[in-house]
């Protein structure tokens, strides 16, 4: 496995390998690898010759200091876990890299970008689309492997494929949870033993919600899910949505034959946490 800090290296390494008919999967990621990270290198694996992982944490797409200083940063363990799967690069570029001037491009994406995570985020979206259109730049994959736990931001990146008219196959990947039903995510390791402990309660009320779908209102849906949740100090809800599944428009009225996606955003102290599912109604 190759560790690869510069464009000019990876990029060589990259054309011997295309040169040679090889396809290309990428995994972009901003590290704190867990087993949902390792789900898609190893989808990645089965379906492409080479391997590419990333590992940057991308300043751009913080919008609160805070959350930016703060966000896990082992590469080191990251590597190591890496080694033991079939990962043949692993890119992690510095900010100068990635960014040697201000990137100051906008990018459009109408209603995706105003709802939910948009909406609570200001100007995340962008931030992603800047480093992932760099980083798709950069390696010009044959496919991008990304989770649906960030549902929103995967709709995103396909728009913006389209849009940019990259020639690469957006691959979703399911959701990774612990056995408790926690949606892996870097942010899990800021949990405090009394956060981790009550943190299940989220995807736990999710499931109790898709069985109520059938014989509740949206809106007492949506209210069931808050006082649940909210029986427990230490977690405070910032969003509760039922959302179209393909054009992500939160729904107040429930319509016939409507792919619906119910998508959360809980507060545990400091650390935001995110999660979704298919209502199967
Ligand atoms: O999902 C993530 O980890 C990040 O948003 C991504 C796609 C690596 C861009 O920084």
């Amino acid at each position: 496995m190759d560790i690869i800090h510069h464009i000019g290296e990876l990029q060589q390494k990259l054309h011997s390998h295309k040169e040679n008919g090889l396809s290309i999967g990428f995994v972009p990621t901003m590290g704190a690898l867990h087993a949902g990270h390792i789900s898609l290198v190893e989808r990645a694996a089965g379906e492409n010759d080479i391997v590419v992982v990333s590992i940057f944490v991308n300043p751009t797409q913080f919008n609160n200091p805070d959350d930016l200083r703060n966000y896990p940063r082992t590469l080191e363990s990251d590597t190591a876990l890496l080694r033991k799967f079939k990962c043949d690069i692993v890119f992690a570029p510095d900010e100068k890299t990635i960014y040697p001037e201000p990137d100051t491009r906008t990018f459009s994406f109408g209603r995706l970008e105003q709802v939910m995570e948009g909406r609570h985020r200001p100007g995340h979206f962008t931030g992603v689309a800047r480093v992932v259109s760099k980083l798709f730049s950069m390696v010009k994959p044959h496919r991008a492997y990304f989770g649906e736990k960030d549902f929103q931001q995967l709709a995103i990146i396909q728009n913006m494929v389209d849009q940019m008219k990259f020639d690469i196959i957006i691959v979703p990947c399911p959701i990774i949870r612990e056995e408790d039903g926690l949606a892996m995510s870097s942010r899990n390791a800021l949990l405090s033993q009394a956060q981790r402990k009550i943190a299940p309660t989220i995807y736990q009320t999710m499931k109790k919600v898709e069985k109520k779908y059938n014989t509740h209102t949206i809106n007492q849906l949506k209210d069931y899910f808050k006082e649940a949740v909210e029986l427990s100090p230490l977690l405070k809800i910032e969003y509760v949505e039922f959302a179209d599944e393909s054009t992500l428009e939160p729904i107040d009225q429930k319509l016939d034959k409507q792919q619906v996606r119910l998508f959360v955003a809980v507060l545990a102290g400091d650390i935001r946490l995110i999660d979704n599912l298919k209502i199967n109604s």
